[in-house]
């Protein structure tokens, strides 16, 4: 990988895509349906991507099951967010919700069906008709393959769309030039070692979460915040990233996802004493209040020694529902509990805590996918470059997103990146913009200083550091002390990040270097969120901070935003006025 800087080979494409993952590869159909030369770089093939472990549901009020309305799903997800979503970006997505999933489903996603031929809905967490009324089945379901369904169809429409795919490749930095323009990335080659510039008139980062900064979490091992790292490093701030939602059925122990469609079929929290304790915590909601909600009632319910077993879980049970409805609506579930946790859920309950599962801050964009920096308080779009799916804060999610609502953001929102590129391409006619060589020879040095030390520390080692740290300081409950801790924690990580080193300098499919790229991006996330996480001072969706234990509207209803230089903070306000409907003002949030 000692490459010569200036002969690195060369490709041009009208678009980049980072990421094949649901955001990603909605975005790339429209722009090659539309003509436009696309590449696709993902670490893994296509349907690997970790959308394919999304389980429950993709929502929109269809209303197949019982009347059901967009403004309910917006009115949903904006208390869901705790009030810091941005309004405008959440009545987009509600509304286009129904368009998008008719969209996947005459592409051939095979959802599950009713009697009558309409796609089958479910129940999920914070999902209610009539502004909180009573739950409501909006969550469109693939069994408890839903992700899995999804991935597939959209990658069989990209092949006969013809978008290129380059699988196997991880993009390593932003190329900008003087004017911080994107004018392409970076991107390692993994079979050959080989380092490309792949320039575009537009960049589209779909990197997904980056859930692997914790040591217990349902994420795959790609997600590592790609995306986030390359932004952070090119000067763009990252948005609320001290929100990270905690999903609250994690196989005790191993930490692989049990769907909420459990939840939504039937399914319910027991603890030792055999009690439904969510009756308590969410008299109306009960199991299906949102994930923020059920995880902290779960480790108030552990810490409180009602866990089951030695004490350190409680249980999922499903038994009631018969082994009907679980072998077709849960065939998945079944056998993940099997596998992981040796029990056969038609028979006995499956043992259950709250695990990492997704990021709601990201990297700023508009509803167009448009990454928007902040600059001298203002923001400004950033020329090129766009963002999407779980990278992205749009802001639809704020402080806690709902469960399905992160497929539906994947397909509204890459189909919408995908039209405004479109639209603003008589580019086609144009050539690229010259990508400066200190543009190139800057990622090149970064890569090449890991790659020349023959000395340092341990990879490994310094993840797991990072890992065990997050899992102590940043958990379901805050202390400012634990913050803090960590904060200094991840600077101290952060130098050792600096330092590691591979001793296996081969270039075919050295898998040690990259580890080691992926380590310098999920440090930019993990410093963000604590840096983020510890100068909130309130309580707000699944930041919740022992010291200050209320939301604080008066001094907190604002985004936060950190910049890696000297991991700066600023703040910018939320968006509280909708594209065309009346604002839901902040209230108590109460289930
Ligand atoms: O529980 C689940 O099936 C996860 C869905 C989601 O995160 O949206």
């Amino acid at each position: 990988m000692a490459a010569v800087k200036t002969s690195l080979p060369r490709r041009q494409f009208d678009v980049v895509v980072v990421g094949a993952g649901g955001a990603g590869m909605r975005c790339s159909l429209q722009l090659a349906q539309a003509g436009l030369s696309v590449a696709v770089l993902s670490k893994v093939f296509p349907t690997r991507s970790h959308t394919v472990a999304a389980q429950g549901g993709v929502s929109a009020s269809l209303g197949n099951m019982s009347e059901d309305h967009w403004y309910w799903h917006m009115y949903d997800t904006v208390k869901g967010s705790d009030w810091l979503g941005d309004q405008d970006a959440i009545e987009f997505m509600c509304r286009e919700a129904p368009n998008a999933v008719y969209e996947l489903e005459h592409y051939g996603m095979p959802f599950d069906r009713n009697a009558d031929g309409t796609i089958y809905q479910r129940p999920f967490g914070g999902h209610t008709a009539n502004f909180g009324e009573k739950p409501v089945q909006r969550a469109c379901a693939a069994a408890d393959r839903t992700g899995h369904a999804m991935l597939h169809t959209l990658y069989q429409r990209n092949v006969s769309a013809r978008t290129q795919f380059f699988v196997e490749w991880m993009a390593l930095d932003l190329l900008r030039n003087e004017a911080g323009d994107v004018l392409g990335v970076t991107a390692l080659e993994m079979e050959t070692g080989e380092i490309y510039v792949l320039e575009a008139k537009k960049t589209v980062l779909a990197t997904g979460g980056a859930g692997r900064i914790w040591a217990a979490s349902t994420n795959a091992f790609i997600n590592t915040g790609d995306g986030l790292g390359m932004a952070a490093r090119a000067g763009i701030a990252l948005e609320d990233m001290e929100f990270w939602q905690f999903h609250p059925t994690g196989v005790a122990g191993a930490g692989v996802l049990i769907t909420e469609g459990v939840r939504g079929e039937g399914g319910i929290l027991l603890n030792k004493d055999g009690e439904r304790f969510m009756e308590r915590y969410a008299p109306t909601l009960k199991d299906l209040a949102p994930r923020d909600f059920v995880s902290r009632s779960m480790d108030q319910e552990i810490k409180e020694g009602r866990g089951c077993g030695d004490g350190s879980y409680v249980t999922l049970k499903l038994d009631h529902l018969g082994a009907d409805t679980i072998m077709k609506r849960l065939p998945s579930i079944r056998e993940i509990a099997i596998k992981f946790a040796n029990v056969d859920p038609i028979k006995d309950p499956i043992p259950v805590v709250p695990t990492i599962h997704y990021q709601m801050g990201g990297i700023p964009t508009n509803i167009y996918g448009q990454v928007m920096n902040w600059v001298n308080g203002e923001t400004r779009p950033v020329q090129g470059l766009y963002a999407i799916g779980e990278c992205a804060a749009t802001s639809v999610h704020g402080a806690n997103r709902l469960g399905t609502n992160s497929l539906l953001d994947l397909i509204v929102f890459g189909r919408s990146a995908g039209n405004h590129i479109v639209d603003e391409h008589p580019e086609r006619e144009h050539s690229h913009q010259v990508v400066p060589e200190s543009a190139i020879e800057a990622s090149l040095d970064r890569v090449n200083k890991i790659e020349a030390r023959t000395s340092g520390e341990n990879v490994y080692e310094v993840h797991d550091a990072m890992r065990n740290s997050m899992q102590n300081h940043c958990g379901v409950f805050r202390t400012l002390k634990l913050l803090n801790e960590g904060v200094t924690d991840m600077e101290e990580i952060a130098r050792r990040v600096d330092e590691v080193y591979f001793k296996d300098k081969s270039k075919v499919w050295n898998t040690a270097r990259v580890e080691a790229l992926e380590l310098s991006n999920m440090i930019e996330v993990a410093r963000a969120t604590t840096k983020s996480a510890a100068n909130r001072l309130e309580s707000r969706g699944a930041h919740a901070l022992d010291d200050y234990p209320e939301r604080d509207d008066e001094n907190w209803l604002r985004h936060t935003l950190w910049f890696s230089e000297g991991s700066r903070l600023d703040y910018k306000p939320v968006q509280m006025k909708p594209l065309t409907v009346d604002s839901f003002p902040p209230k108590p949030r109460t289930f």
